[in-house]
């Protein structure tokens, strides 16, 4: 049965967040080198990407390359900003195509300048696209986020544009790399590590966090259906009571 007649398509997170993680084990339990299972994850963007355009999420943020990921064998790490950019070329019409627009999170100039050239490209061939926005995180890290932001904090600070006092509520989000777009309602992790692994730290506050034993590989759109069902059971309290939320939000009693 396709789960997608039993997902409730007006109560939809309008943020998923996805942490794709288990491409090399899913290759090794192949007998097949590391680099095959990014491959073959990329079939798993794909139609992840094209399923949340069809159902009307608004933002989907992909993990795909963390600043810890530098860390990793040269040769694999070249595997994968070859298949970034070559990715990219390939599906910039699809996205077009779909009404999808590109974003880029992280540190974008430690970033191979091929990559740097190509998402560009890619950003302003999809900047008047009005559907879902696609947020890659490359070269991203909360830590690195965290300091960027306190960075500039304190040269605005530092130019009197900003003072202690002013530091409440969500003035900390505006100089975040996500200021544009609202918090991930619903975090899912691949692949059976419950982990956050740096990944926007801040902004998951209140995400409903979903992990699964499936390799990103075999990731498709039933097993996003499977998270979308299991977040539409939850009970979301924002700190509230029970009582509370079912008084304010009758379909949840
Ligand atoms: C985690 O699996 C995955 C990555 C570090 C890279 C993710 C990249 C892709 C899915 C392909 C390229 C993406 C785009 C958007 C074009 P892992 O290597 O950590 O797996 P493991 O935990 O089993 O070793």
């Amino acid at each position: 049965m396709d789960l997608l007649q039993s997902v409730d398509l007006a109560q939809l997170p309008k943020h998923i967040a996805i942490i794709m993680d288990g491409n090399g084990r899913w290759a090794k339990e192949k007998g097949q080198d590391r680099v095959y299972g990014h491959h073959e994850g990329v079939i798993s963007v794909r139609e992840i990407v094209n399923t949340c355009a069809e159902i009307g999420i608004s933002y989907l943020t992909l993990y795909a390359f963390s600043t810890e990921n530098w860390k990793r064998p040269q040769a694999e790490v070249n595997a994968l900003m070859e298949l970034l950019v070559n990715t990219i070329r390939r599906e910039v019409e699809e996205l077009r195509k779909n009404n999808v627009r590109l974003h880029v999170i992280g540190d974008f100039k430690s970033l191979p300048e091929i990559c740097q050239k190509e998402l560009n490209e890619a950003k302003e061939l999809t900047a008047a696209n009005t559907g879902l926005n696609l947020i890659l995180a490359l070269s991203y890290s909360s830590t690195w986020e965290i300091n960027e932001a306190a960075r500039n904090m304190v040269a605005d600070a530092l130019a009197g544009k900003l003072k202690p006092e002013d530091i409440k509520g969500d003035k900390f989000h505006e100089y975040l790399n996500t200021s544009a777009f609202p918090d991930p309602e619903l975090m899912i992790r691949t692949s059976g590590e419950h982990r956050i692994s740096n990944f926007l730290l801040y902004q998951l506050a209140y995400a409903e966090l979903y992990f699964t034993n499936v390799h990103w590989p075999e990731f498709r759109k039933q097993n996003l259906y499977e998270a979308l069902l299991n977040y539409q059971q939850r009970e979301r309290r924002f700190g509230k009571t029970s009582e509370q939320i079912q008084t304010n939000n009758p379909q949840h009693v």
